[in-house]
Order: C-alpha cells, then sequence, then structure tokens
C-alpha cells in the first residue's frame, strides 16, 4: 500500500457538515504505510469530539475496504474553547452558551421571540444555533422557513438545518407534516437528550433554546443535561399571564439558572397604516414581577401585524425587516442577553451538579418503580414505560 492510495481512499471520508473531504482540506498529514499496515494524523479544527469520532470511523471503514489490516488514525483537535467557564453536566460540550426561552403560559410568543432573538444575535456576530424543544408542538421550522426542508444524516448523527445564517433542530424537521406524538414524559426527555448529543452542532457561542410551555419534564431534562447558562421568560402583559410567569422564574430560580431578564410580548399595539402605539392588554406590567425576581424587563414587543405574518410565512421580522421598531427592540433585548452572558461567564459561569437526579444507584426515581401489583416490577420496570430501567 502506498501513499497515494492512502490518501485516494481518505478523498473519501467527508468533514462532518461539509461536502469537501478531510485530504481537500489539508488535515491529513504524516502517512506511513507498512505493507498493509497504515498510519497517519488528521489534525481537524473543531474540538466537538463528535468530529473526530465520525473521522476516525469513515477514515478506518475506507482504508478496510481497500485491504489495509491495522489502521492507526489519530486525530489531533484543538483542546474545547474555555470561554464559557461553566462546570458540572454538559452533554454538548462543543457549545459555549446556553439560552433558555420559556413561559408559564402557552401562546405568548416563546417561539417568535427565540427566531428574533437568535437572528439578532447571529446578526451580531455570534454563531448561534436554535433548538425547537417543544417536541409536541414544533413551530420553529415553519418559522425559519425550513418546512420542507428534510435534515442530512451522517452515520448515526444529524446535521442541523441551516436558514438565515443560524443551525436549527426541531421535531418537525423529523416527522411528516401534520403528524401528532403521543409520548410519554420519559420519550421527550429522551428526545431532548438527543437534540443535545447527536445532532452536529458546530461549536456555537449560544444555542437558543425553545421550550414548550410550563415547567416540565422538558425543562428539568434540559437543566440536567447542559449547563443553562441564562432562562429568558417571555410573557404577556396581562395579569393571568404574568401569574404564570412568576411560575416560570421561580424555576429558573429553584434550577439555579441565571435569569437574562423577562420579554413583555404583545405589549401595546403598532398601527401598520399610521405607526402609533396603543395599549392593548396593559403596557409595563410586568415591572413588579422583574422587580421581585430582581432582574429587568429587556424589551417591550408590541403587537405587530409584521412579526405574525414573519412567523406564518417563515421570513422572521427581524431579518427581512430589521429597521422597524419590533425588530430595533429585538436587537436591543440581544444585546442585554449577551452582555448578561458574558457577565456570568466572567463570574465564575453556571454549575448544574445541584440539579442532577439524587437517586441513588440502582434506586429508581419513578414514583410507580415499587407499585406492588405490577408484574413488571420484578422485572425491574414500573411497567408504565417512563423509562426507569
Ligand atoms: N408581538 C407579536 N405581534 C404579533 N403577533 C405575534 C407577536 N408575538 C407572537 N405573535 C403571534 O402569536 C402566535 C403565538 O406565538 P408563538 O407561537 O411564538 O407563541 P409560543 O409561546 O411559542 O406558543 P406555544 O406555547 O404554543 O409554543 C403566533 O402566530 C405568532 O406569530
Ligand atoms: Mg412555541
Amino acid at each position: 500500500m502506498t501513499e497515494e492510495i492512502v490518501k485516494s481512499a481518505l478523498c473519501k471520508v467527508l468533514y462532518p457538515g461539509f461536502t469537501k473531504d478531510i485530504v481537500t482540506f489539508g488535515f491529513v498529514k504524516n502517512i506511513v504505510t507498512n505493507g498493509n499496515d497504515v498510519s497517519f494524523d488528521v489534525e481537524i479544527t473543531s474540538s466537538a469530539p463528535e468530529v473526530a469520532e465520525q473521522i476516525k470511523d469513515d477514515a478506518i471503514t475506507e482504508l478496510k475496504a481497500i485491504g489495509a489490516s491495522n489502521v492507526a488514525c489519530n486525530v489531533i483537535a484543538p483542546t474545547l474553547p474555555r470561554e464559557s467557564s461553566s462546570r458540572g453536566k454538559n452533554i454538548a460540550p462543543q457549545v459555549k452558551n446556553f439560552l433558555m426561552v420559556s413561559s408559564g403560559k402557552g401562546g405568548v410568543g416563546k417561539s417568535t421571540t427565540s427566531v428574533n432573538i437568535a437572528i439578532a444575535l447571529a446578526a451580531q456576530g455570534k454563531k448561534v444555533g436554535l433548538l425547537d424543544a417543544d417536541i409536541y408542538g414544533p413551530n420553529i421550522p415553519r418559522m425559519m422557513g425550513i418546512a420542507d426542508i428534510k435534515p442530512e444524516v451522517n452515520g448515526n448523527k444529524v446535521l442541523p438545518i441551516k436558514a438565515y445564517g443560524i443551525e436549527v433542530m426541531s421535531m418537525g424537521s423529523l416527522m411528516e407534516p401534520g403528524q401528532s406524538l403521543i409520548w410519554r414524559g420519559a420519550m421527550v426527555m429522551k428526545a431532548i437528550e438527543q437534540f443535545l448529543r447527536d445532532i452536529l452542532w458546530s461549536e456555537l457561542d449560544v444555542l437558543v433554546i425553545d421550550m414548550p410551555p410550563g415547567t416540565g419534564d422538558a425543562q428539568l431534562t434540559l437543566a440536567q443535561s447542559v449547563p443553562v447558562t441564562a432562562g429568558l421568560t417571555v410573557t404577556t402583559p396581562q395579569g393571568v399571564s404574568l401569574d404564570d410567569s412568576r411560575r416560570s422564574l421561580d424555576m429558573f430560580k429553584k434550577l439555579h439558572i441565571p435569569i437574562a431578564g423577562i420579554i413583555e410580548n404583545m405589549s401595546g399595539f403598532i398601527a401598520p397604516d399610521t405607526g402609533v402605539e396603543y395599549d392593548i392588554f396593559g403596557k409595563g406590567t410586568s415591572q413588579p414581577m422583574a422587580d421581585e425576581f430582581d432582574t429587568k424587563i429587556i424589551a417591550e414587543i408590541p403587537i405587530e401585524p409584521g412579526i405574525r405574518t414573519g412567523g406564518d410565512d417563515g421570513k422572521p421580522i427581524s431579518f427581512v425587516n430589521p429597521s422597524c421598531e419590533s425588530s430595533k427592540r429585538y436587537f436591543a433585548a440581544a444585546e442585554s442577553i449577551w452582555a448578561m452572558i458574558e457577565e456570568i461567564n466572567a463570574n465564575g459561569g453556571v454549575d448544574n451538579r445541584a440539579v442532577q437526579p439524587t437517586t441513588p444507584p440502582g434506586v429508581s426515581a419513578c414514583s410507580t418503580a415499587s407499585a406492588p401489583k405490577q408484574p413488571q416490577a420484578q422485572s425491574g420496570s414500573c411497567g408504565t414505560g417512563c423509562g426507569c430501567h
């Protein structure tokens, strides 16, 4: 086996996420052959362990296919960037910061906010991902204009879809349109973990995570799987929404997630013909709640028809009309969020060790696991499909 033969086999190994191969990129170095034994280095620019693993697997497969017996593929990756000082469990270590967008109530504009804040952060030069963690009601594909696009699968990993300069993933991109998911909580938890671990996210400055409404399994799983750098609460100004938003802010406190602020959405109405702003649901009513939780209202986003049409048509307002009033407010909110993230990291980052499950090894955390008359209890499972064993 010669160096040239090895090189041409390695030309078939694509760099994960790209259509170019590792030889064309100039990553392959120091090829040494001895009969059918081959050794070489692959010097890559990504510190994501998945990238190294994928290249190694593919390179060995290609070389074995042309008759190599022993293949030593030494992938040299840079060490993980330490810009985030966070500690604890992190199953997506190539992502430097995680922003969790939550609300106590449904339909208040979390997905709309997530999309526009993600676009504003990207416009400010950050490398941004957008994860739709609303497993049962995924709206991000439509809002990002990628409803008809299916993601590329690379080995056992899935590549995020790119839209408006952002990496995006959603359950909606993996399912056929109009299908419903009827899943138990444990399956949702598993899906969230897979979205973090099995999607080939690049080395992102920030992953914006659009949560389902409320304070449930998805929120807890996320907080236990990655150190969430900051939480953003979206509320509308009515009293009933504020009651629920308090629960969302309280959840951040309980999960030790620093609060990046509150977005008061549907705060006033800007008439498209005159540009005059009217008060509909109230305005600024979230201030006492912000004070209570020692945080700020970082934007009052009015009801603006362009926000709704932007969502429905997959043309986010902050991208297609960056100079309108609402877009300016999204941009200001994104700046405030980023400043907060930098401050959090400068002060030692976040730590999710305190929110890890406390159940001792071998004991199920599932409350039904010890239910006496379940036949499955003998086999160690509670039989509810909750995944406790
Ligand atoms: N400021 C706004 N002006 C006009 N329309 C808006 C505004 N904010 C959100 N909407 C519209 O309101 C609807 C609900 O918004 P969105 O889907 O973002 O809410 P959500 O909190 O993510 O909902 P869910 O809890 O169901 O996930 C969407 O049609 C969206 O386009
Ligand atoms: Mg939503």
